[in-house]
């Protein structure tokens, strides 16, 4: 073995990568064959255990990104915004994942999760925790600048940073917007849409969350901005 194949880090496996990237503890976060009930568990599994990795990802950086607009770093917070919405393009296409398990076959992995149920996502909590600051924060700072939210619209070519930054907000609504779409498309498909979930919330009543958004008045000024320059 060459001296630079050698480990060099603490940890366990053989590697360096394995040590790095804590691969033998990872890989037994998934059940082992003789623990499947069905072997589409492990399909299941891998998708959620990987939307929680990019949903932490999405809400450090929604995070982080807030501290930086009340700081007036809007370029910074605007790359980091750009990343956290890239995360929940993940999260979406992960979703075409449990197509693959037929509705019959998921009734057997239903049964072995209890009252599991993805309003305790500990990702979707924290990105609800952090979304409604960065709101706030963005408010605060066209405001700071003298602006009305029409304002950063009309005056966009003059405050870049500022219109940048309330289309990253947009961005954000709308691709969690999507996301809710589609689990509810792959929910009816999966167990049927006149159900009710493992929490007991009726898939119907679930269904209209996607009627939710944090930014409504992001969604609201295009109606003003219309309306101020419709054709005499
Ligand atoms: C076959 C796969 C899936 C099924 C059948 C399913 C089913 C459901 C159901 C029935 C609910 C309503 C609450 C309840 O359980 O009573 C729900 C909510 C939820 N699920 Fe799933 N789900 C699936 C996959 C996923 C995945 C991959 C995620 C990603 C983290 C996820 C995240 C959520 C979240 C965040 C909610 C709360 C509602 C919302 O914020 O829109 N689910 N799911």
């Amino acid at each position: 073995m060459s001296e630079l194949a050698k480990p060099v880090l603490e940890g366990e496996g053989g590697s360096d990568y394995e040590r790095y990237l804590r691969t033998d503890e990872l890989l037994r976060l998934q059940k082992t064959a003789g623990e499947w009930v069905h072997r589409d568990e492990l399909l299941f599994q891998s998708v959620h255990q990987t939307s929680e990795i990019w949903l932490k990802l999405a809400w450090n950086e929604i995070e982080e990104a807030e501290r930086l607009v009340a700081a007036d770093e809007l370029a910074a917070a605007i790359r980091l915004l750009r990343r956290a919405n890239d995360c929940f393009k993940l999260v979406t296409s992960a979703l075409d994942m449990l197509e693959h398990i037929s509705p019959w076959e998921y009734t057997e992995i239903r049964k072995v999760l209890g009252h599991g149920s993805g309003f305790d996502s500990p990702g979707f909590k924290e990105l609800r925790r952090v979304a409604k600051p960065l709101g706030d924060a963005f408010h605060a700072a066209h405001e700071r600048a003298g602006l009305t939210l029409a304002e950063v619209y009309t005056r966009g070519r003059e405050y870049e940073d500022l219109y940048q930054l309330a289309e990253q907000l947009i961005e954000l609504d709308e691709r969690i917007i999507v996301w809710r779409v589609r689990h509810f498309k792959v929910v009816q498909r999966v167990i049927g849409g006149d159900v009710i979930g493992t929490q007991g919330t009726p898939v119907e009543v679930m269904g209209r969350l996607i009627h939710h958004s944090f930014y409504p008045e992001l969604w609201d000024v295009r109606n003003d901005l219309t309306k101020l320059n419709l054709p005499e």
